[in-house]
């Protein structure tokens, strides 16, 4: 066993990661006079908040009327009645000054003729509830989260917040009476250990679509704070909603935006069909994702898919001309062009549904607290730990996510969380003396990963997993690929008892980070296949071919899943919440969701 120096360091507010969520946080706290450091593990500029496209959802109203109660209807319905009520009312409230704050930021969004920000049509964003699509998302070309990422790190150090850049999150620290005192980190560039005390440590490590083989999400999406929430004995919430992308670059997996429809690109099969307007007459290629995934799922299954193989779909966006594209879509042009060797302006590009997003995450209240819901009492939260962003389930997008409404998330959150810390903790409070062996179990298993000397590889093992859950945790899915997946699951999580580090000797060696976020992707997975089996019923992007139908009597409740150390998933439920926040606006009854 190494005894490893650790090098302590004590904070009002640690955050952990630096997406959009946590640099708003980090933002709001640095900015208040809170003493935060903010730690994460690649460069804050190249989180994957910067991948987000389209557009950031708020009823501003700049292109055509709109209100955010219209917005909190949709994301209501999009969210298929999963969606906790009080949460949607606050988010798209506060997304109309959310995105002005950005504005002034410094955010360069598109502009009008007029000069005001930009809005495009988005898909399961309508006007007057239901009725027509709305011009909502508010967009800096195609390339709507780079701005905003970019702009939130410029306005950080304008405030001089600190950052700890290239420090992975190896533990949670849990004092014995379940308050979290802090986090332990590896600083990736000298090896060296890293003990941050805080009153309250804000987890913003992104989603985990890395468990899947094919996804838009960036290699370091490996459910960081899922894995160290998971490992300190607490639930993660609705793990089996996985939203998969319409537009997914055949092939590579890259993201093509849903912005592309919403400039009036649409989708056709092999006999160069618009399906949508079969599967979804009033919103056409602008439904909500998960029925264009499916729709498109259907058409391939039933022979109708592109190519050679039947198995895939195009996505046309020639007729909308080359200065709509140059101006309004650059960033995909050049990606279509890279990943899949098409010329927007003249040729369709080839699609496919690809994993997304994870709707699921760590549960937490609407000011970014974590819950430990039990029976008795289903709202508790965890002294001193908060998450935000995708990592966290507030939840605002219930069974599925409507498009924009994630970096809606990510600032409304990452602020709400900010304020929260500000309303509860006075900068420089005294911190109770940690127990001798604080963060010391992190440690031990960092020092059995770093000396794991079994028979198979990190990447062997990754790779098993991911095939597993693209197999068996897909659009559609069965009672027995579920069943299948969960054996194979367990199978795949207890070969990481025989890991093997890859050689130390080469000169760049990432293996043993590799292994660590294996690690946390292996609970998100667990969890997720063995959520999806015990869900009866088919809800947002959820969908069991052998139970058809939303079932509200039975299944409108958030699932609980506990991992083991053993790789055992305990399940447990909790209520939906189904009142507003205010009286400002009724709770939203459930109903049939047709688009
Ligand atoms: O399609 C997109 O531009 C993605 C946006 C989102 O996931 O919100």
């Amino acid at each position: 066993m190494t005894a490893y120096k650790i090098v302590d360091h004590t904070y009002d507010v640690v955050v952990v990661g630096a997406g959009g969520a946590g640099l708003r946080a980090t933002l709001g706290l640095g900015s208040a006079g809170l003493k935060t450091a903010c730690i994460t593990k690649v460069f804050p500029t190249r989180s994957h908040t910067t991948a987000a496209q389209g557009g950031i959802g708020a009823a501003l109203g700049n292109m055509a009327e709109d209100n955010w109660r219209w917005h909190m209807y949709d994301t209501v319905k999009g969210s298929d009645w999963l969606g906790d009520q009080d949460a949607i009312e606050y988010m798209c409230r506060e997304a109309i000054p959310a995105v002005h704050e950005l504005e002034h930021y410094g955010v360069p969004f598109s502009r009008t003729e007029d000069g005001k920000i930009y809005q495009r049509p988005f898909g399961g964003h309508m006007r007057n509830f239901g009725e027509a699509p709305v011009q909502r998302a508010c967009a800096a070309a195609d390339r709507t989260g780079h701005a905003i990422l970019h702009t939130l790190y410029q306005q950080c150090l304008k405030h001089r917040c600190e950052f700890f850049v290239e420090y992975i999150a190896l533990d949670l620290i849990m004092d014995e009476a379940g308050v979290c005192r802090g986090v332990m980190a590896w600083n990736l560039d000298d090896g060296t250990i890293h003990r941050f005390r805080a009153h309250q440590t804000v987890l913003a490590t992104g989603g985990y679509g890395r468990a899947w083989f094919s996804c838009t999400s960036a290699h370091t999406c490996t459910g960081d704070g899922h894995g160290m929430v998971s490992r300190a004995g607490l639930a993660l919430q609705d793990m089996e909603f996985v939203q998969f992308h319409p537009t997914g670059i055949y092939g590579s997996g890259c993201l093509i935006t849903e912005g592309a429809r919403g400039e009036g690109g649409y989708l056709t099969n092999a006999a160069g069909e618009r399906f949508m307007e079969r599967y979804a007459p009033n919103a056409k290629d602008l439904a909500s994702r998960d029925v264009v995934s499916r729709a498109m799922t259907v058409e391939i299954r039933e022979g109708r898919g592109i190519g050679e193989h039947k198995d895939h779909i195009h996505l046309h966006l020639e007729h909308l001309g080359a200065e709509t594209l140059e101006s309004r879509l650059p960033g995909i042009s050049e990606t279509a062009k890279i990943f899949a060797g098409v010329d927007v302006t003249r040729e369709p590009i080839p699609v496919l549904p690809t994993v997304h997003y994870n709707m699921g995450g760590i549960p937490t209240n609407l000011y970014g607290e974590v819950l430990r819901p039990t029976r008795e009492k289903p709202d508790a939260t965890v002294t001193g730990l908060m998450a935000i962003g995708e990592a966290a389930c507030v939840s605002v997008h219930g069974a599925n996510r409507l498009g924009t409404n994630s970096l809606l998330d990510i600032v409304v959150f990452g602020r709400a969380a900010a304020i929260r810390c500000r309303q509860i903790l006075k900068g420089g409070q005294q911190h109770k003396p940690l127990p001798k062996d604080a963060g010391q179990s992190a440690l031990d298993r960092f020092d059995r990963l770093r000396n794991a000397a079994g028979n198979r590889l990190t990447a062997q093992i990754r790779q098993d997993m991911q095939r597993t859950m693209q197999t068996d945790a897909a659009v559609f899915r069965t009672e027995s690929s579920l069943k299948d997946g969960v054996a194979k699951m367990t199978q795949v999580a207890a070969s990481l008892s025989d890991l093997k580090l890859a050689d130390r000797s080469l000169i760049w060696n990432s293996d043993l980070v590799e292994a660590l976020e294996l690690h946390n992707l292996m609970d998100c997975a667990l969890a997720t296949i063995v959520s999806a089996e015990a869900r009866h019923e088919s809800r947002g992007a959820h969908a069991r071919e052998d139970f058809p139908e939303r079932d509200d009597t039975e299944w409108m409740k958030h699932t609980l899943a506990w991992v083991d150390r053993s790789g055992a998933v305990r399940l447990d439920y909790r209520p939906v919440h189904t009142y507003t926040l205010t009286d400002e606006v009724e709770y939203i009854t459930p109903r049939k969701r047709v688009y």
